[in-house]
């Protein structure tokens, strides 16, 4: 499936009112991790209440120990801070970086925005070196707008 094909499958899952909010966004990491090859740790970091630290919600991919990252702490810690997308081609090429699992090569994280606040982010870890374009950006970009709109 495309990226393109994804984006309404994407609403849908935002749209099931029958479930929890937890469930929907499993829900997408299950579709963006099956569906997109070079997807193979999808999961979903948010702010920890009024702590500067990033709490690791659901998930898809192997479990990691990372379920508390301080701000500026690794990618995301520093996505957290900086509010830009960041998209890192080559994991070893980074020091400011958490390995979770020696078989990731790439990482890319989008951050989540709730009325120009930044409240969380989605982190996505792939085995293929050197596997992420500005399709996936823009994608993710979409992803992240629809999540919003589930925990505004
Ligand atoms: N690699 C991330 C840590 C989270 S794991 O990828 C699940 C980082 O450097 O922040």
């Amino acid at each position: 499936m495309t990226l393109q094909e994804l984006k309404p499958k994407i609403k849908s899952i935002i749209s099931q009112k029958n479930l929890s909010t937890d469930q929907r966004l499993l829900e997408i990491c299950e579709l963006l991790e099956t569906n997109i090859h070079y997807y193979n740790w999808v999961g979903f970091y948010f702010k920890n209440g009024n702590k500067d630290e990033l709490k690791l919600g659901p998930y898809v991919g192997e479990p990691t120990d990372h379920t508390i990252i301080p701000f500026g702490k690794g990618i995301c810690g520093q996505v957290a801070v900086s509010n830009k997308n960041f998209v890192v081609q080559d994991v070893a090429a980074q020091n400011n970086y958490i390995a979770c699992s020696i078989t990731v090569k790439a990482e890319i994280v989008i951050p989540i925005f709730v009325n120009d606040e930044n409240v969380g982010q989605i982190d996505i870890d792939s085995n293929t070196p050197d596997p992420f374009t500005d399709s996936d950006e823009r994608f993710l970009e979409f992803v992240c707008k629809e999540v919003a709109k589930l925990i505004s």
